[in-house]
This record gives C-alpha cells, sequence and structure tokens, in this order.
C-alpha cells in the first residue's frame, strides 16, 4: 500500500488556494448553507446561488420563519429542492433544539435533516476547526488514486474505507486547511480526465500514476440509460390569469409550482394528452390550441421533452387531484413570485416576451 504524507499537499494548498465567498466567512450557518449547497452544484455556479440566499435568508432564525415557498424560489433553478426544504426545515430544529445556532456537535449535526458524512466533516472543519477529513467526490479521485483503491466507491465498504484514510492524512489542527488542499486539488490537478499529474504535490506518492491508471479510477458503477417521457404541459388562461399547480412537498420537485400536463401515454397525441392530463388533474375542461414550446431536460434518473401548448380555457371549477396540493390562477406578471422547475425557465420567458 502507497503511503502518503499530508505535508507536501499542504503546501502546495497554501500556493494554490482558490478564494471563494464561504471560505472567507467564519459564520457557521454561511458555511453550512454553502456546503448543502455545494454538494450537488458546482462552484461556479453556485456563487449566485450562494449570495442570494443569504441575502433573502441571513441567519438560522430568518431561514427558520421563512415560508417554505420563499425559500424554494431563492433556491430556483439550481435543482434538488430537498436540500431547500431541509435547509428549512433544520432551520427550525436548530431554533427548537439548539439556541439558533448550528450545532457543533458531530452526533447532533448529523441528526439533522440533510446532513451526511460530508456535510458533517466539512461543516466541523470549517466552521469549529475540529478535525474532521471531508470526503466528496473530488476527495474520492484523489485518494483512490494515490491508494490505488480499485472498488466500487459508492459502497459502504468503500465509503469507510476512503473516510478512514482521509482521517488519518489529517495533522491535527489542520484539517481545515487540508480539506481545502484536498478539494482544490481534485478540481484543479487530480481532474477525471487528463490529471495534470505534473502538477501534482503528491505524484510521487500515487500508486495510479506509477501505473498509469489515473483515468480507471474512481471505479463506478455503469449507470443504465436513463429513460425518456415525453410530457405535455398547458398555458390555460382566463380573464388574463394563467393555471399553475403546486406538486406535493414530499415528491420530486416537491412545492415547486408548474402548469398542469402530464406524461403521454401510448397511441395517445400530445393534444389528446394535453386535454385529459389537464381535466384529471384540475377538473378544468380546455380547448387545446397551438404548440408554444418544445423544452429537452435531463434530471437525474430520466430525461424528458416537454411540449407546452396554449390552451383555453372552456369549463369546470379548479380541483386538484392527489399529484398536486393547490391550483391558483395566476396573473402573468406575478408568475415570477412562484418556483418553477428549471425546465419551465424557456416557457416563462415566451410568455414575458409576448403578453402583458
Ligand atoms: N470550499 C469550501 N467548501 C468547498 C466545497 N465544498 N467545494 C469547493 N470549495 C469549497
Amino acid at each position: 500500500m502507497q503511503k502518503m504524507s499530508a505535508k507536501p499537499l499542504l503546501k502546495w494548498g497554501k500556493k494554490h488556494y482558490r478564494n471563494m465567498p464561504w471560505r472567507t466567512t467564519k459564520n457557521p450557518y454561511e458555511i453550512w448553507v454553502s456546503e448543502i449547497l455545494l454538494q450537488q452544484t458546482q462552484v461556479q455556479h453556485a456563487w449566485p446561488f450562494y449570495r442570494k440566499f443569504l441575502k433573502k435568508f441571513p441567519s438560522v432564525s430568518a431561514l427558520a420563519s421563512a415560508d417554505l415557498n420563499d425559500v424554494l424560489k431563492a433556491w430556483e433553478g439550481a435543482g434538488y429542492y430537498g436540500r431547500a426544504r431541509n435547509l428549512h426545515k433544520a432551520a427550525g430544529i436548530m431554533m427548537q433544539k439548539h439556541g439558533g445556532k448550528v450545532p457543533s456537535d458531530a452526533h447532533e449535526l448529523m441528526k439533522l435533516p440533510g446532513v451526511g458524512p460530508y456535510v458533517q466533516a466539512a461543516v466541523l472543519s470549517l466552521a469549529y476547526r475540529k478535525d474532521y477529513a471531508a470526503v466528496d467526490g473530488n476527495v474520492e479521485r484523489v485518494l483512490t488514486r494515490v491508494y490505488g483503491y480499485g472498488k466500487e466507491v459508492s459502497k459502504a465498504s468503500s465509503k469507510r474505507w476512503l473516510q478512514r484514510k482521509a482521517q488519518g492524512l489529517v495533522i491535527k489542527g489542520e484539517s481545515r486547511a487540508f480539506n481545502l488542499a484536498m478539494m482544490d486539488l481534485g478540481a484543479t490537478v487530480c481532474t477525471p480526465r487528463r490529471p495534470r499529474c505534473k502538477e501534482c504535490p503528491v505524484r510521487n506518492q500515487c500508486k495510479a500514476r506509477k501505473e498509469g491508471t489515473q483515468e480507471a479510477y474512481p471505479v463506478k458503477r455503469k449507470k443504465g440509460r436513463v429513460p425518456h417521457y415525453d410530457v405535455v404541459t398547458g398555458i390555460i388562461r382566463k380573464h388574463g390569469r394563467i393555471l399553475i399547480v403546486q406538486r406535493p412537498f414530499e415528491k420530486l420537485l416537491g412545492g415547486l409550482w408548474e402548469f398542469p400536463g402530464g406524461k403521454q401515454e401510448p397511441g395517445e397525441s400530445l393534444k389528446e394528452t394535453c386535454k385529459r392530463e389537464i381535466l384529471e388533474e384540475t377538473r378544468v375542461r380546455v380547448r387545446v390550441g397551438k404548440l408554444r414550446v418544445v423544452v429537452r431536460h435531463a434530471y437525474s434518473h430520466f430525461r424528458m421533452t416537454m411540449h407546452v401548448f396554449d390552451c383555453k380555457y372552456l369549463s369546470g371549477q379548479t380541483k386538484v387531484n392527489r399529484e398536486h396540493i393547490k391550483a391558483r390562477w395566476v396573473p402573468i406578471k406575478e408568475l415570477k413570485k412562484f418556483a418553477f422547475p428549471g425546465a419551465n425557465k424557456r416557457v416563462l420567458k415566451s410568455l414575458k416576451a409576448n403578453e402583458k
């Protein structure tokens, strides 16, 4: 087994430190928010969301007392909305149980919704200077290469192994510098493709480099092909307003608003789907008009093509079924107050561009 020493890494880390807004703060709340965001959003995309979110919710108490709809609105476009719901819920718990603070106790921190081993370690190390190694995807890549670790990384046993290895490398009192240097190394040098090994401070300690097998690590399970769905939605108008429906909080994209519609069934035309889905979801009858826009969007476990039709309201009182919790007729100008899934951006834009 290769031996890795953190010393050259720390030296390298000092020189190549990347400045980011969440690295200059010492506020545990801000650090917690940033780590939740950075778990699934790349650094360059996270920046604007981080600023917007903290401007709106500058403290645990501000977040805890906010309306969940406003929290989702601030998260709009960042994706993985469970994170926003968990932040809101966890802030409530912090108010009730932790005096409005992000807990500094490892066990208490881990009990919060949305906090797993990575966020736990990152917050403890970056906010409270405790000696915890934070292992994210970038760090996994560095470690599996250095050690030539060939088991599939998503396994619980691999996670434990990597965590133990990383923890063993932390020099007392230096976990913040260690974690940031590992993240920076993974992001800028030990990249998934064509790593820049010549610039790497641990190149002489790296098994994969010695063998020339860098790109074989980390070993990941092959993803199956993700399914594709044709989805149809309707822009239904009545007296200058448009009908929108809210998804149930516990489901995918929970709490977000959307235009009524659903998946095309075999043998159905797109217009038939539109009419049927709207009737099933909202009890409203419509005449389906022209195709307004087609949007393609990839989620983590499926892809969809969304066909959006202009519809004219004919009859029926809105009454949502179990797929949704609320329906509202909203003037176009006010649509921006509601949080929509990212796929709707172009639809909303098309409404603003053409109509009052
Ligand atoms: N700095 C602090 N946390 C970070 C993270 N998760 N990714 C990149 N840089 C960071």
